[in-house]
């Protein structure tokens, strides 16, 4: 059985205060919950401050990014061991926002994907097709090229210390989620490449969200696919109430 991962990116919002506030509020709200892994991903600056304010290790830290060098003149850049130094356990890579306005492709992922693994640091990958490639029936292809990319040189072992996150394009941040059976569709697909490079018994061990215009209101059915093991959420993880209700859907499936 596949534990749900319930994952916030916070992007570029909130402060310190503000982060911390959140967390607080989070952590009343979830203080019961063991059945569901809970991840929070503020901004950087914020990373250190929400590792000190959180309690009893039910929720986990996350960054958004990194860089794969370990330390030298990489100027305004992180790695992966400074982000475990500040408390993080996983860190998103490879978010299509990312990949769009920062120039990301298949070998940077790749690169970031290993030096997280190899600093202890679980990283949740994001893969997802653009609204003009799925309307061109590409979806399939564009997801085994993120997916393949992202993963080259993995073994098994590594592989199971990642998440996989599918983020279709066109449905991050515009209210327009993929149906459940759109979700489940690609889930499954990816599953089935990942049975085709390692195993089925590994390829049915590995945790696959689902991301874009996940709220309480849609979570339910999302989460009920059978290949579908969570939620990376954007905006609806900017408030206790809303991410908190996304994790009670994820709790009754
Ligand atoms: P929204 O939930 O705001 O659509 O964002 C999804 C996302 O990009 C999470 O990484």
């Amino acid at each position: 059985m596949r534990k749900p991962i319930i994952a916030g990116n916070w992007k570029l919002n909130k402060t310190i205060s503000q982060a911390v506030d959140l967390v607080t509020e989070l952590q009343a709200l979830v203080a019961d919950v063991s059945e569901v892994e809970i991840v929070v991903a503020p901004v950087f600056t914020a990373l250190s401050a929400v590792a000190a304010a959180l309690k009893e290790n039910r929720i986990g830290l996350s960054a958004q990014d990194l860089y794969w060098e370990k330390s030298g003149a990489f100027t305004g850049e992180v790695s992966a061991e400074l982000l475990r130094d500040a408390g993080c356990s996983y860190v998103i890579i490879g978010h299509s926002e990312r990949r769009q306005y920062f120039g990301e492709n298949n070998e940077m992922v790749n690169k970031k994907v290993r030096s997280a693994l190899d600093a202890h640091l679980a990283p949740i990958i994001c893969v997802g097709e653009h609204l003009a490639e799925r309307q061109a029936g590409k979806t399939e292809s564009v997801i085994e090229d993120h997916v393949m990319g992202a993963i080259e040189g993995l073994s098994a072992n590594q592989l199971l210390t990642s998440v996989i996150a599918y983020e279709p394009v066109w449905a991050i941040g515009t209210g327009q989620v993929a149906t459940p059976d759109q979700a489940q569709e690609v889930h499954a697909h990816i599953r089935r490449l990942l049975a085709g490079k390692y195993s089925k018994e590994v390829a049915n061990q590995i945790q696959i969200q689902y991301g874009g215009s996940v709220k309480p209101a849609n979570a339910t059915d999302l989460l009920s696919q059978v290949d579908v093991d969570g939620a990376l959420v954007g905006g609806a993880s900017l408030e206790a109430e809303s991410f908190a209700g996304i994790i009670a859907a994820a709790r009754r499936n």
